[in-house]
């Protein structure tokens, strides 16, 4: 009896946490070709391939918008192709971390979007459109911290909650009408 009402317990606990799971991973991105992954089944923010900001935006100082093509006229900033990439590094090997460039080549030859796992995300009932706030002036840093500098990006630098977003549109005297956030 006793063990009938633990497996019933579990199944439930299952059940829970299967569809949180799946609301997670549901987390409505209007965008059927965005390549990026919204969390591994772990849940970890370990990336495919460690790809270094600081080397390409740092020191070789591309554009972020070379890479993240979408962000002046769309809503999400958007995560370039392997194509991008191999532009580069169908010549450039790479000196420091020669496997992680093998593995881009690898997902290449296959044909294959590298499945990055997704950093910062709003909830479904939010929207943030990106170019409105590139055409408002304001940089990718105010929100996203000092990139140039950042290795693999592992964290989300600001909180992400409502009072941040409002404390900004109040100083910046953008609309804080709840259904220009809010659908
Ligand atoms: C050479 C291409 C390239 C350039 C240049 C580049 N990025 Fe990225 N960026 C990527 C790729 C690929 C990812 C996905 C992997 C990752 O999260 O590290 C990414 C991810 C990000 C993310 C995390 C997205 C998420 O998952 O939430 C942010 C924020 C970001 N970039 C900001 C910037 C900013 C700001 C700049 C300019 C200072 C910049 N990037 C320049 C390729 C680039
Ligand atoms: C404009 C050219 C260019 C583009 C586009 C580019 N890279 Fe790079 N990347 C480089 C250069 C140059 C290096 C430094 C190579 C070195 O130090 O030997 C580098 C380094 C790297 C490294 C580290 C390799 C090492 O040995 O330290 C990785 C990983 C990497 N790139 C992945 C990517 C990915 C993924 C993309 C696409 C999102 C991309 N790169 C786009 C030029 C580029
Ligand atoms: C006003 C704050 C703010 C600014 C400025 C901003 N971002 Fe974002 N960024 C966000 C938020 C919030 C998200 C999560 C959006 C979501 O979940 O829909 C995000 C998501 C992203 C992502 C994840 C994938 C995607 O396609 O959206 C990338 C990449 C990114 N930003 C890059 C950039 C770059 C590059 C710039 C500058 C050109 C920039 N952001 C400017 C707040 C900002
Ligand atoms: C660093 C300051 C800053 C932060 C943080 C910020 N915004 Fe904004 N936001 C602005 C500015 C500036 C504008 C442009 C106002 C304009 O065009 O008149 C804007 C415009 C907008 C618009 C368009 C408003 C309209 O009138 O149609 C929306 C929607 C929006 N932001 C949502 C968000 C959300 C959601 C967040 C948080 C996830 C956020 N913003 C965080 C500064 C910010
Ligand atoms: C500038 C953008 C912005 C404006 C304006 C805004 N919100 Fe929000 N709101 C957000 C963000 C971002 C979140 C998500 C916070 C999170 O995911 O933790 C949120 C969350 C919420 C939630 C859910 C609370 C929760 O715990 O997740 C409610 C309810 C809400 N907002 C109501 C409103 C109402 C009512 C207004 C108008 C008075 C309003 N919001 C105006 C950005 C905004």
């Amino acid at each position: 009896m006793k063990k009938q009402w633990f497996v019933t317990a579990l199944l439930g606990v299952a059940i829970v946490a299967s569809l949180a799971f799946a609301q997670a991973r549901d987390n409505g991105d209007d965008q059927a070709d965005d390549p990026v992954a919204e969390g591994s089944p772990e849940l970890s923010t370990e990336q495919p391939i460690a790809f270094p900001h600081d080397r390409h935006a740092g020191e070789l100082q591309i554009d972020c918008q070379y890479c993240h093509f979408s962000a002046e006229r769309s809503s999400s900033a958007g995560i370039p192709p392997v194509a991008t990439c191999m532009g580069c590094h169908a010549v450039i090997e790479g000196s420091e971390n020669p496997e992680e460039v093998a593995k881009l080549r690898d997902y290449w030859e296959r044909r294959e979007a590298i499945p990055w796992v997704r950093i910062y995300k709003v909830s479904d009932h939010v929207q943030f459109p990106h170019m409105r706030h590139i055409s408002a002036g304001v940089d990718c840093a105010s929100c996203h911290g000092e990139v140039r500098e950042m290795g693999v990006i592992q964290e989300v630098e600001q909180p992400l909650t409502m009072g941040w977003c409002v404390n900004c549109h109040i100083d910046e005297q953008a609309s804080i009408d709840c259904a220009v956030c809010h659908y």
